[in-house]
C-alpha cells in the first residue's frame, strides 16, 4: 500500500487530520488497532472550545453537534457552601460546548468513509521505519498477514500508549508531573444538577458535575490514584457527590442509574520535540493534561490543524518551513494549556489532609477568582480556548 500521509490511530486527532488533509486534496490512510465499534463507544472528555465548534461547522462535520451539543456560557465554582458563577460570555464573549469525544469520533468516521477515506480498523501498527529518509513505512498486521504502508510522512496520533513516541524516544526530552490522586468518573441516567458545569472544592476532595444531555450526567470524584472503581457502591458515589457540593445545589442533586464507572490517573506530560525526520506526533502521544482544565481533546485538534496546514504548504509549494516549525508552533499552545490545567488542578484538589495552610490559600484563590474581574477573565480566556493563531483559518 502507498499513500501520502500514513496516520497511526483513529481517535479525534487522527480522524480530524485525515479529514483536513482530504479537504486539502492530500491522501491518507489511518491504521487503528481497535474496531470501529470500540472507537465509537470509548467514553472520554466532553468539552470543546469555541474554535473547535467553529472548526466542526466550517469543515462539514458539525450538523449533529449543532443539534445535540449543549452550549454553555460559563461555569460555576462551588466552595464554602456556596456557588459562584463565572460568566464567560460577559468576560470574553465566547463560550464552550459539551459534546462527547466519541460523538466527534462517530461524526468524523462517518464523514471519512462517505468521502472515500481509508480507515483500517482492527489493524495493529507494529513498527514505523525509515523516518530519517524520504520514504517512511508503517508495518502492520491484518488478519494475521504482515503488510506495510509506504508514505511520504507519518503522523503518530496513537495516544499515550502507542508505538509512535517510542519510535523516536532517543531524541526526546520528557517533562512530567504525577498527581497524588485520580478521578472516579461515572455516567448516569439522571437530570443534571445545574444547567452549567460545577467545579466543587471541598475538604473531602474535589468533585465535578458535568453532563452529556438533559438526561445523562457525567460526574467525577477525586479519589486515590490506584483506586478500584468496583469498591465504590452506587450509594457511596451519590452520597459522596452530595457531600462535596454546596448546600443550595446539593438539594437539587438527582440520583439515577449508573451506567459506567471508571478511575483515571491524573498526570501532566509533554515530550519535546514532537517530531523527528518524517514522523510527527499529535495529541496524547505527545502530551497529557489533567482533565481539570478540559483541554485534552482541544489540544489534540489544535495539533492536527497546525500539522495539516504544514502538509498543505509542503504539497502545494514543496516548502518545508511549516513542517520544520510544527513542534515549536504547537508547544507554545501546549505549555499554556499545561499551565492552565495544572493551575485548575492545584486550586481545586485536596493534596492530603492536614495542610491547613494550603486549604486557606486555595479558598483565598477561589474567592479571588470569583470576585475579581481580572482573575475571572483569565480563567475564562483560558477555559474557552486561547486564540488559534489562525492555524486552520488562514488558508481558506
Ligand atoms: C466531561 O464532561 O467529561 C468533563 C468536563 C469538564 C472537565 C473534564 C471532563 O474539566
Amino acid at each position: 500500500m502507498r499513500t501520502q500521509v500514513g496516520i497511526v490511530g483513529a481517535g479525534p486527532a487522527g480522524l480530524m487530520l485525515s479529514h483536513l488533509l482530504h479537504l486539502a486534496g492530500i491522501e491518507s490512510i489511518i491504521v487503528e488497532t481497535r474496531s470501529r465499534q470500540y472507537c465509537e463507544a470509548r467514553v472520554r472528555a466532553g468539552l470543546i472550545e469555541q474554535w473547535v465548534v467553529d472548526l466542526l461547522k466550517q469543515t462539514g462535520v458539525g450538523a449533529r453537534m449543532r443539534k445535540e451539543a449543549l452550549f454553555h456560557d460559563g461555569i460555576k465554582l462551588s466552595f464554602n457552601e456556596s456557588l459562584h458563577h463565572i460568566d464567560f460570555r460577559k468576560l470574553v464573549r465566547r463560550g464552550v460546548a459539551v459534546y462527547g469525544q466519541q460523538e466527534i469520533v462517530k461524526d468524523l468516521i462517518a464523514k471519512r468513509l462517505k468521502d472515500g477515506g481509508q480507515i483500517l480498523f482492527e489493524t495493529e501498527a507494529i513498527k514505523i521505519d525509515g523516518i530519517e529518509g524520504k520514504k517512511p513505512t508503517i508495518a502492520f498486521t491484518l488478519g494475521g498477514a504482515s503488510q506495510t504502508i509506504e508514505c511520504d510522512f507519518v503522523a503518530g496520533c496513537d495516544g499515550f500508549h502507542g508505538i509512535s513516541r517510542p519510535a523516536i524516544e532517543k531524541v526526546l526530552q520528557f517533562f512530567d508531573r504525577e498527581y497524588p490522586f485520580g478521578w472516579l468518573g461515572i455516567l448516569a441516567d439522571a437530570k443534571p444538577v445545574d444547567d452549567e458545569l460545577i467545579y466543587a472544592y471541598h475538604e473531602r476532595g474535589f468533585a465535578l458535575f458535568s453532563m452529556r444531555s438533559e438526561h445523562v450526567v457525567r460526574y467525577y470524584l477525586q479519589c486515590a490514584p490506584n483506586e478500584d472503581a468496583k469498591t465504590w457502591s452506587d450509594d457511596k458515589i451519590w452520597s459522596e457527590l452530595g457531600a462535596r457540593l454546596a448546600g443550595q445545589a446539593r438539594k437539587r442533586l438527582k440520583t439515577g442509574k449508573i451506567t459506567e464507572k471508571s478511575v483515571t490517573a491524573m498526570r501532566s506530560f509533554v515530550c519535546e520535540p514532537m517530531q523527528h525526520g518524517r514522523l510527527f506526533l499529535a495529541g496524547d502521544s505527545a502530551h497529557i493534561v489533567p482533565p481539570t482544565g478540559a483541554k485534552g481533546m482541544n489540544l489534540a485538534l489544535a495539533d492536527v490543524c497546525v500539522l495539516s496546514r504544514a502538509f498543505e504548504q509542503y504539497y502545494k509549494t514543496k516548502r518545508e518551513t511549516l513542517l520544520k516549525g510544527y513542534s515549536e508552533n504547537c508547544l507554545r499552545r501546549i505549555w499554556k494549556a499545561q499551565r492552565f490545567s495544572w493551575w485548575m488542578t492545584q486550586m481545586l484538589h485536596r493534596f492530603g489532609a492536614g495542610n491547613d495552610f494550603d486549604m486557606r490559600r486555595q479558598l483565598a484563590e477561589l474567592d479571588y477568582v470569583s470576585t475579581s474581574d481580572a482573575a475571572a477573565r483569565s480563567l475564562a480566556e483560558n477555559y474557552t480556548g486561547l486564540p488559534m493563531d489562525g492555524a486552520w483559518r488562514r488558508r481558506r
